[in-house]
């Protein structure tokens, strides 16, 4: 190698180098012959340089060139030449210059490609992943893997420069419970014991809390045994942090600082000094969601009082029963050049608010003129009285179409109107690329209430602290309690979630109590966190945005495995290395393991 190793990259040569003797390393991204002269495009990761055989090169070097096909690693040495004004290609960083070949050498061959490499290919995805060396070779990949990078890297300069320290904490723990299941490790030296994967750090950024590391932070794995979705792998990556004698709005503010650092660094966007804030219970009753895409408006209306005075007796039912009925209003402008929305829209509509047990999406059109606008259509006809204080109230104009949802459960009124307005703003293309909208929703409630085991869990996790003024009534009225919790969300995806945790070992135990877990349980399990509180525990609290989705959002992709290198598919399997696999009978006896056969 020594002899034909680069002395430039091929992003890197320009017209100020015409003349020089280079040699160039790479792969053959295309190659194309014009009456008898040869085109190589030369690429790596910085970039691509035309490199040319002449009409009067020597016969060895055509022969050489013309066994070459796309993705054979080779290495050039040649002149550089300033190209023609005609030729320059001004798309190309090397645009303006070629390589005029004197010397090639055939690094490695290449087998026929299982897909071409280009972005947006349309090799199906277990194709991808099964050749994931060559797809991570697209220049997309390429750009995105690089994004990451810079991301992590911003990340690491901006903590440190706040006096964060990375600290790691072990990836063999006792399980922590975050409401997936655990990947176990099992133990060679203690039959029948396991350790589990942390699906986070959160009790060991605790305990170092306890430790008196003041402020800290990991890019941690994370393993989750949960089905993978667009936004989810069963190892992800976390941004981790902790902060000691803190209170939200110090880690609120915290977060906006570091967002806002690696923004500017890696797209060079300015972010707002803060971020939008809205509480669990608005985002309800506004977005139907507790993760609102706040890059279009169109927020769910109150439609009560009209359904009270109208005639349509879902309506009033829903009412009655104690529910609630929500309408949108859709902007006839966001419909773009189809300026009506047809009734098989409408019921696709239907349908998927059906998915989120809707009983029905119920419509109306309006018509008329801006000056005298009047309903059309749909559910119309139940409120012919009642045009002018509909229209006036919801402010809506000619052309709008009015959605409303009813239902005996608020939460279904608003959750499936939320899920029609997300459809919308996928349907209708109002999320606009490169925008970022962050919110902050807070003050979520701390216990869920889990309708088939009819128990309490906690909403978060069992470390979050409950707001004072529900600590009394805490065991009596679990419903209601709210908790120092936060999730941070960017464009419709819950990008991070924290909160002020429990420092009280007595709170801890009673919050234990609450979810269910027995003082025993809670011993063996826990013992070691409750027991560290006892040693003059400082308050503290933090914070873990997703690194994968921070950067899949920041790339503009809408799934997380496009900015990880070695993803798993949506079956939790690797196609390229086939794991998981089988091991041999042999590791199974050390680990004093057997299989119970499905
Ligand atoms: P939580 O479980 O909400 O909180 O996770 C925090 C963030 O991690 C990301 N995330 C995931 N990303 C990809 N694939 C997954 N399967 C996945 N699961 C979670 C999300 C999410 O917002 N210990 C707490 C944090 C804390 O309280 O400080 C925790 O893990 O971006
Ligand atoms: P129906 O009278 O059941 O045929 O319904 C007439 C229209 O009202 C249909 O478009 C239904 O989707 C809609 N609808 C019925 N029930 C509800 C409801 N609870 N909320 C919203 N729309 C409804």
């Amino acid at each position: 190698m020594e002899q034909y190793k680069r002395t430039a990259n091929c992003g890197s040569l320009r017209k100020t180098d015409a003349g020089k003797t280079v040699i160039l390393n790479g792969w053959v991204n295309r190659k194309r012959d014009h009456g008898g002269i040869g085109f190589i495009n030369l690429r790596d990761r910085y970039g691509i340089t035309q490199t040319v055989v002449s009409e009067d090169a020597s016969s060895e070097l055509i022969a050489l060139a013309s066994q070459l096909h796309n993705e054979y690693c080779i290495a050039v040495e040649g002149m550089v030449r300033a190209r023609p004004d005609s030729m320059i290609n001004p798309e190309m960083a090397t645009g303006e210059i070629e390589v005029v070949i004197n010397n090639l050498v055939i690094l490695n061959k290449c087998d026929v490609l299982p897909f071409q490499i280009e972005d947006k290919t349309n090799a199906n995805e277990d194709l991808r992943l099964s050749y994931r060396y060559l797809d991570l070779r697209s220049a997309g990949m390429q750009k995105r893997i690089r994004l990451r990078h810079e991301v992590t890297f911003a990340v690491r300069e901006w903590m440190n420069d706040n006096g964060f320290f990375e600290i790691e904490t072990p990836t063999f723990i006792r399980s922590t419970p975050e409401g997936a299941r655990d990947y176990l490790v099992p133990s060679r030296l203690y039959p029948g014991k396991f350790y589990a994967l942390p699906q986070s750090p959160q009790l060991y950024k605790q305990l170092l809390m306890v430790s008196g590391f003041d402020r800290y932070f990991q890019i941690a794995r994370c393993y989750r045994d949960e089905d993978a979705r667009g936004d989810r792998q069963p190892e992800f990556t976390q941004i981790d942090i902790e902060m000691s004698y803190v209170s939200r709005d110090d880690v609120l503010a915290m977060t906006e600082a570091f967002m806002s650092y690696v923004f500017k660094k890696t797209l060079a966007i300015n972010l707002p000094a803060q971020f939008k804030r809205l509480t669990f219970e608005e985002a309800m009753e506004k977005y139907g969601t507790d993760k609102p895409d706040l890059r279009f408006d169109i927020p769910l209306l109150d439609f009560s009082s009209y359904a009270l005075s109208g005639d349509f007796q879902a309506f009033k039912d829903a009412l009655a029963s104690g529910g609630a009925v929500k309408a949108l209003v859709v902007p006839s402008v966001s419909f773009g050049n189809n300026s009506v929305y047809s009734r098989k829209q409408i019921d696709e509509l239907e349908t998927h608010a059906k998915i989120y047990r809707a009983k029905g999406l119920a419509w109306m059109k309006v018509t008329g003129t801006e000056s005298e606008p009047v309903l059309e259509g749909g559910v119309s006809k139940f409120f012919t009285e009642h045009h002018k204080a509909i229209i006036a109230g919801l402010n809506a104009k000619p052309g709008d179409l009015i959605l409303i949802t009813a239902d005996p459960k608020k939460k279904i009124a608003n959750v499936a109107l939320g899920a029609v307005r997300s459809k919308l703003g996928k349907d209708l293309n109002l999320c606009k690329q490169g925008v970022f909208e962050f919110v902050w929703i807070v003050d979520f409630p701390l216990f869920e209430y889990n309708e088939e085991e009819q128990r309490w869990e906690a909403a978060h996790h069992m470390f979050s602290s409950p707001q004072e003024q529900y600590l009394e009534t805490m065991e009596s009225d679990p419903g209601p309690v709210k908790g120092d919790l936060y999730d941070l969300v960017l464009n419709g995806y819950e990008l991070a979630s924290g909160s002020i945790r429990i420092h009280d070992p007595e709170l801890q135990k009673r919050v234990f109590s609450i979810v269910g877990i027995s003082k025993e349980e809670a011993e063996t399990r826990f013992g070691f966190l409750t027991n560290a509180f006892k040693y003059g525990a400082p308050p503290h609290g933090g914070i873990a945005p997703g690194l994968d989705r921070l950067v899949m959002l920041m790339a503009g992709e809408t799934s997380i495995k496009e900015v990880i290198a070695f993803p798993k598919n949506s079956f939790a399997v690797s196609p390229m290395d086939n794991c998981p696999g089988e091991v041999e009978q042999k590791q199974m006896n050390e680990l004093h393991l057997s299989i119970i056969k499905p």
